[in-house]
């Protein structure tokens, strides 16, 4: 049987470029030598694409190790390198392991689908609006489900008038990050601007967020939206987990750095009827926000209200030992080979369809 070439992008020019690694090196541990022939690109911090060797893949380790040896390898073109692959490697699919802007956002699902090459995960549109927390709270609220009160702020404008509504605490973030990069609980208004500064360094559009005291619950959502029932991938959702942060709030420090940091509950400890509804509602925002393959649905439940409230769709959700995705589809029976096995069935099947449509009058 021939094998399956898979090329898989990490790094990338993102503030979450060594969670990528990280989320690399389990997935090119979880594919079978035997069924998938695999090379990986890595993309270094200014955005220069080249060959990546084993050194990279068996060192990238650690999210607060040393930064990956540069290969000494020629730069490629990301065009190059994804419709021919490194070294004369012609990619079957690419697993975009890419966290966060140019990866997760469609820029790099954009090159994908200019080259032709079957790609794991959300499609151009879906990864744009599910990288936007703005734009992806608008449709999931369209859709009807509940999302915490913000407004919308931009560099060089003053703070717009209505933040006054929300009242303390907020949350202030950019719109298009992930990890919980340039994120900052503000208790009073004098903290407001230094917290918007923080986010623009990343973003030019920032959200100002109520805050509520809440129980941070995530679901795995995988398969093709548009698979009848009974078809092996059918879209699902998984049970759901529970993140709770030791921190003020679930940092980037006690996302990746600290092992102290946060404790995963899998399943989150809900009654069987809540667990049901924020099951629905993954499905129904993934649907809404053009996922495809697969995404992270992430829910702030609020402590006092019970309320839950969608937080945002990951459509590239980390891979790390610690990472969510795929701890809840281990517990749901899908362990991490079988898991990225279905992810590149997916890719190939949208691919296939994309293929079949009539490009002429
Ligand atoms: N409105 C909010 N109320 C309470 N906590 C929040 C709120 N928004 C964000 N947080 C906290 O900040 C973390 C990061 O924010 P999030 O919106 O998930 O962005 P990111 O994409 O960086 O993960 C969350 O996991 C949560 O701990
Ligand atoms: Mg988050």
């Amino acid at each position: 049987m021939r094998k399956l070439k898979v090329l898989l992008l990490c790094g990338g020019r993102s503030a979450e470029h060594q969670v990528s690694l990280v989320s690399a090196a389990t997935i090119v541990r979880a594919l079978s030598p035997a069924k998938f022939q695999i090379e990986t690109v890595y993309i270094d911090s200014n955005g220069r694409w080249s060959a990546a060797g084993r050194e990279l893949l068996e060192n990238r380790g650690k999210v607060n190790g040393k930064a990956p040896p540069r290969t000494a390898a020629r730069s490629l073109s990301p065009l190059a390198a994804t419709s021919l692959g490194a070294k004369g490697f012609k990619p079957d699919v690419v697993f975009p392991v890419l966290h966060g802007p140019l990866g997760e956002d469609g820029s790099v699902q954009g090159l994908l689908e200019s080259a032709g090459v079957p790609y794991v995960g959300a499609g151009v549109l879906g990864s744009a609006l599910g990288m936007d927390k703005d734009v992806a709270k608008r449709l999931v609220r369209a859709a009807g489900l509940p999302v915490l009160p913000y407004v919308v702020a931009r560099p060089g404008f003053p703070i717009p008038g209505d933040v006054g509504a929300l009242g303390f605490p907020l949350f202030v973030k950019p719109a298009g990050l992930g990890s919980s990069v340039g994120v900052s609980k503000v208790e009073r208004k004098a903290d407001l601007e230094k917290a918007l500064r923080e986010a623009f360094r990343f973003d030019t559009k920032a959200l100002v967020e109520k805050a509520v005291e809440a129980r941070e619950i995530e679901c795995a959502v995988l398969g093709d939206p548009w698979a009848r029932p009974g078809d092996p991938l059918e879209l699902k959702a998984s049970g759901l987990g529970e993140v709770v942060a030791h921190a003020r709030f679930y940092t980037y420090e006690a996302k990746y750095l600290d092992p102290e940091g946060a404790e995963r509950f899998i399943p989150a400890p809900l009654p069987s009827a809540k667990t049901a509804s924020i099951r629905e509602m993954a499905v129904r925002a993934f649907r809404s926000l053009e996922g495809y393959g697969m995404g992270r649905v992430d829910f702030l439940l609020d402590k006092r209200t019970g309320k839950s409230y969608f937080n945002e769709v990951n459509t590239l959700p980390g891979f790390t030992a610690s990472s969510m995705y795929p701890a809840l589809w281990k517990a749901a029976g899908v362990p991490t080979p079988r898991l990225v096995e279905l992810l590149i069935d997916l890719a190939i099947r949208r691919a296939e369809r994309r293929r079949r449509l009539r490009v002429k009058p």
